[in-house]
């Protein structure tokens, strides 16, 4: 019965049926009958309708779009991607907070996912970054605990600036991202109007096998916009899916938002002089030292047809570079090549790359087999080990990537914030974000926010904690631990008496 574009109603195994609405009973007052399997097929698939939200970066919104070069950076790269100007490359970006559940609202104070995963022809390459250049923590043994004291209280299931602040207080290098966050860019106005960053240090790889390494900017030509802290306070209320519809509105209008890409890049010799470790995520690579180099633009022009079948189901990895671009020995960069796929696995299931929006469009040929889910033709009948006579799949090692130089040291545990000259500074670089790069109206709402959030600490703790993140304030600038201190009627005298004791 296909007239007029309508389609019969069928079951899931596409048998055609009417009975949708009421079930199969034993007479019209009599009970129902187990043989109205559709009954139970509908109940059933309903029960299963959700799947595990992922862990962090619960709350997002998707769209595709568009990623355009506009300049040349081949003699740093030897990417396909990146090989001629005026290439475009189909991409797909995901953006979300971090720490609320898949419905909570969009303008909670949080830093924002800014996931993108670009369809290249040399595979699927994901850059998986935030709207912040550094981030929290710099060892990804940390990120669960981080993450804990971020999500609920174990006893009172309520947000705890308690524990935010105790494990910020008790983790200095958090300082950095710390200011930023209770900036007014901790409450951006949707996700139209904040930059992208890759955050950690990558490389680059030319077609001499020559490396470098690269910082990745994504600058909105929207302009910055946030909103203050009593505005996102009242959005959260009004409109909780405020920059879900802020997007889906723009691109359906064919206002498509757009980032201009660009990458600082540091040599392996400037590495070594770098007055900090330059594969450490709380800090930032000064511009004026390494200027931004421009190389495309980044476009979003398409709304997903279904929500849960593309944004939902959107996976992305660290771990998946492509030709061209490789890792560095950052340690939170490195933990987080093994932890997204393993939460895919789960998350998904392990034929999590055959799902349409994660899958490559171009070629996958590998001796990976079976396994839940596996809805592609599993192979074929081609050989399923390697190496076997035919020789149809084989590596193709132009594609080596050159062996990374190490310094010799012995393997051990060194201590994160105490190896090398510069691990321990957590102050610099605030310390210039406060008094540089900062307005007077920036400091003012960021001192705001502060005392706003560190006003619900509370507990035995609560002194001890205070005087804690103050001292990380006055290091980073006298100015900013004083006001903090007394916006939160804080006596510094007797602090400094206990702090000599
Ligand atoms: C070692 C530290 C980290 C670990 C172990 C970690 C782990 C995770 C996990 C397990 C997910 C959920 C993945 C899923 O179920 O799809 C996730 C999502 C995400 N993480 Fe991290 N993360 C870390 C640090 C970071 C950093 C430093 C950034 C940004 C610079 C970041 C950005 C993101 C983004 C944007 C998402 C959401 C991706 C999406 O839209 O699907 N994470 N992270």
């Amino acid at each position: 019965m296909e007239q007029n574009n309508k389609k019969a109603l069928t079951t899931a195994a596409g048998r055609p049926y009417v009975e949708h609405e009421n079930s199969m009973t034993a007479g019209p007052r009599g009970p129902v009958l187990l043989e109205d399997y559709i009954l139970h097929e509908k109940m059933a698939h309903f029960n299963r309708e959700r799947i595990p939200e992922r862990v962090v970066h619960a709350k997002g919104s998707g769209a595709f779009g568009t990623f355009k070069v506009t300049h040349d950076i081949s003699k740093y790269t030897k990417a396909k991607i990146f090989n001629q100007i005026g290439k475009e490359t189909k991409v797909f970006l995901r953006f979300s907070t971090v720490g609320g559940e898949m419905g909570s609202a969009d303008t909670e104070r949080d830093p924002r996912g800014f996931a993108l995963k670009f369809y290249t022809e040399d595979g699927n390459w994901d850059l998986v970054g935030n709207n912040t250049p550094v981030f929290f923590i710099k060892d990804a043994k940390k990120f669960s605990d981080f993450i804990h004291t971020q999500k609920r209280d174990p006893r009172t299931h309520c947000k705890s600036a308690t524990m935010v602040w105790d494990f910020w207080s008790l983790n200095p290098e958090s300082l950095h991202q710390v200011l930023i966050l209770m900036s007014d860019r901790g409450t951006p106005y949707g996700y139209r109007h904040m930059h992208g960053f890759g955050s950690h240090t990558f490389s680059m790889i030319n077609a001499n096998n020559e490396r470098v390494w690269v910082k990745f900017h994504f600058k909105t030509q929207q302009g910055i916009k946030n909103f203050t802290n009593d505005e996102a306070t009242v959005m959260k209320g009004k409109d909780p899916d405020f920059a879900q519809r802020d997007l889906v509105k723009a691109i359906d209008s064919g206002n498509f938002p757009k980032w201009t890409m660009k990458i600082q890049i540091m040599t392996n010799e400037q590495a070594k002089n770098f007055p900090f470790n330059p594969f450490d995520v709380t800090k930032t690579w000064p511009h004026a030292d390494f200027p931004l180099i421009e190389v495309g633009e980044l476009e979003l022009n398409q709304v997903p047809k279904n929500y849960f079948a593309t944004v939902e189901q959107s996976a992305f990895a660290p771990a998946h570079i492509i030709d061209g671009i490789g890792f560095s020995p950052d340690r939170m960069l490195q933990g987080r090549i093994l932890s997204y796929p393993d939460a895919h696995r789960h998350r998904l299931g392990v034929n999590y790359q055959q799902i349409p929006v994660n899958a490559c469009p171009y070629a996958t040929n590998n001796f990976h087999r079976d396994g839940f889910m596996r809805v592609d033709d599993n192979g074929n009948d081609h050989p399923n080990y390697y190496p076997n006579s035919s020789g149809i799949i084989e590596p193709d090692m132009s594609y080596k990537e050159p062996g990374l130089e190490l310094d010799g040291q012995a393997a051990d545990w060194y201590d994160r914030n105490a190896g090398l000259p510069g691990d321990e500074d957590h102050y610099t670089q605030p310390g210039l974000l406060f008094t540089k790069a900062m307005n007077d109206y920036d400091r003012h709402n960021l001192i705001s926010n502060i005392v706003d959030s560190m006003s619900g600490i509370e507990g035995p703790q609560k002194d001890n904690i205070i005087a804690r993140q103050l001292c990380h304030f006055f290091r980073a600038d006298q100015n900013l631990g004083m006001t903090v201190a007394q916006g939160l009627n804080i006596d510094m005298t007797e602090i400094m008496k206990k702090m000599s004791h």
